[in-house]
């Protein structure tokens, strides 16, 4: 086996890799102690205003951003807001266009399976959160002559950095919510975020409220999601 530290792959420096690794036991227990800690994970509609140190912030995005993406363009930009008139002004914004989702966009099927989250077109989390992370995909990237280069993949990048971003939060003890309110084309405006970028998420991140409540809903059974051939 090759023990140097590198090797050269068509002139391309490729750097030796180990992972730990364990005893089948320890590895059943470690998989089922992270599920467990994961299933404990809900989406938060009711935050405290509590404020949480940046630094948390800054690592929760770093979590994130070591995603795998299509051929490691890590196409994605996580926009942090602390700012109350920004805040308030995405508030503003995002209950507006709630308002339209609800009375006219949104069918009766949609209207009715979301009736058992108890969510309606008000957002006071939007201002309550001490943080707003706005996530933004990449569609392509400037070169240094304004040329534009290709991104691979995108929505399965960000959807993948979205998952270990909303598992960092919980990991710090912190809640958040998988938040759309569709279209978010604001979110680039008031950002002014340039053109290449698209709005992809708005997650409120910070404490649980001291009495916050969720739905009662079950997660689908190994069974339902897993099929083995
Ligand atoms: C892509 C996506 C978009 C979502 N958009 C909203 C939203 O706009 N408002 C909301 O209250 N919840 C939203 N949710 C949260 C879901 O309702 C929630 O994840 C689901 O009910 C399961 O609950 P749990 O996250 O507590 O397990 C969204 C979730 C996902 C994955």
């Amino acid at each position: 086996m090759d023990t140097n530290d590198y090797i050269l792959v068509e002139g391309f420096k490729h750097i030796r890799y180990q992972q730990k690794k364990y005893e089948e036991k320890e590895m059943i227990d470690r998989s089922k102690e992270y599920y467990d800690w994961l299933d404990k994970r809900r989406s938060v509609r009711h935050f405290s205003d509590k404020p949480v140190p940046i630094e948390v912030i800054e690592n929760i995005i770093k979590s994130a951003s070591t995603a795998p993406s299509g051929a490691n363009k890590q196409p994605w930009t996580f926009c942090v807001i602390e700012n109350p008139e920004i805040k308030k002004k995405i508030r503003i914004a995002a209950e507006k266009e709630e308002q339209k989702s609800y009375n006219e966009r949104m069918s009766d099927e949609w209207l009715e399976d979301l009736k058992h989250l108890g969510t309606d077109a008000n957002k006071p989390f939007l201002e309550t959160a001490p943080y707003l992370i706005a996530v933004f995909k990449r569609q392509f990237e400037y070169g240094e002559n304004e040329e534009k280069h290709k991104n691979y993949y995108v929505n399965e990048s960000v959807g993948l950095a979205c998952g270990f971003l909303i598992s960092a939060i919980h990991n710090a003890g912190l809640v958040t919510l998988t938040h759309t309110p569709s279209p978010m084309r604001f979110l680039e405006k008031i950002l002014n975020r340039p053109d290449n970028e698209r709005a992809f998420l708005l997650l409120p991140v910070g404490y649980v409220a001291e009495k916050s409540y969720v739905p009662d809903i079950q997660r689908k059974t190994l069974e339902l999601v897993m099929d083995l051939y």
